[in-house]
């Protein structure tokens, strides 16, 4: 890992996107999150856990067959967390995925305390982190929930449509099971609305739809007591979905568009939520296993 530095800091903020929904805008707004949170001045590492490894398009890179992925980090113990990291840009790392993460679902449901082993693998890189930022795959499987066994934060990218609703209900289950059952520090910040046509009526009603959702748990001590529609919505903007192409983040492509200023924004106040950091001990106190 080049450039991360340790620091004397305890652990970073950790954030899973996720949606078992495809294409609702998870690896954009990893990767542009993830960008405008080291602008910022904040060092970040963002895994991509998809087996379609579009994260790190974004950051142009190019998979070569012999460069250990993050495959390594769940397959191959000798291979130290450390060498998987790539610096991407100043203050942004990211560890990329490949195809055959894909088979890794099916070996890992063979070994022991399989929940566990994205955090146990991390858990000495973390330090050199500030904000670290999990690119989920479209289901809600092992790899997802190695993702929220790590995670402090859940933001699910979604579009303001009726079935998103739906796919939330089941989404916040799983997240319900990880948190009693795996880690407990695990919440849900809100969802993040995705690709957003302010002008629809449909869409207005689903938003509002799901603001009163999540107020009717209001200190219910459930997962999601306290997450909300986060602000601002990101505006469908044909240049985030350029970006890539180029191997760009919206703030090299089009540092000046809609899409820019929308994750700019949004990682502004996604920041804002953050209470005062308390030192996390799980992973360091509880020799490498998340809090029960
Ligand atoms: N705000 C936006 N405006 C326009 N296009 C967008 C926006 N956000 C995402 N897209 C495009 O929508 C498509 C899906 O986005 P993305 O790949 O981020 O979704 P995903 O949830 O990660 O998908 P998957 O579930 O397949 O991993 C991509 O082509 C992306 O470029
Ligand atoms: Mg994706």
């Amino acid at each position: 890992m080049k450039g991360a530095r340790a620091s004397n800091k305890t652990q970073p903020r950790v954030i899973a996107l996720l949606n078992q929904k495809g294409g609702v805008g998870k690896t954009t707004s990893t990767a542009n999150l993830g960008a405008a949170f080291a602008l910022a001045g904040l060092r970040t590492l963002v895994v991509d856990l998809d087996p379609q490894s579009n994260l790190s398009l974004h950051f142009g890179h190019e998979p070569a067959p012999d460069q250990p992925t993050v495959r390594d980090l769940f397959m191959n113990p000798e291979i130290a967390a450390s060498e998987l990291i790539r610096e991407a840009r100043e203050n942004l790392w990211f560890i990329p995925s490949d195809t055959e993460l894909a088979l890794v679902e099916g070996e890992l449901a063979l070994q022991p305390n399989m929940q566990h082993i994205l955090a146990e693998r991390l858990a000495s890189s973390m330090p050199s982190f500030d904000v670290v930022l999990l690119d989920c795959p479209p289901s809600l499987g092992v790899l997802t929930v190695n993702a929220l066994t790590l995670a402090d934060d859940v933001i699910v990218p979604t579009q303001a449509q009726y079935l998103a609703l739906r796919g939330l209900e089941k989404l916040l289950e799983t997240v319900l099971l990880v948190q009693r059952a795996l880690n407990a520090n695990l919440t849900v910040a809100g969802v993040l609305l995705c690709m957003h046509e302010s002008q629809s009526g449909h869409g207005k009603a689903v938003v509002h739809e799901m603001e009163s959702y999540f107020e009717k748990y209001r200190g219910s001590g459930l997962p999601w007591q306290d997450a909300e529609v986060l602000r601002p919505a990101v505006r469908r903007n044909i240049k985030l979905a350029e970006a890539p192409s180029f191997g760009q983040t919206i703030f090299d492509y089009a540092p000046t568009c809609a899409g820019a200023a929308d994750y700019r924004a949004l990682a502004e106040a996604i920041r804002a939520r953050w209470k005062p950091v308390q030192a996390r001990e799980r992973l360091a106190a509880t020799d490498g296993t998340a809090a029960s």
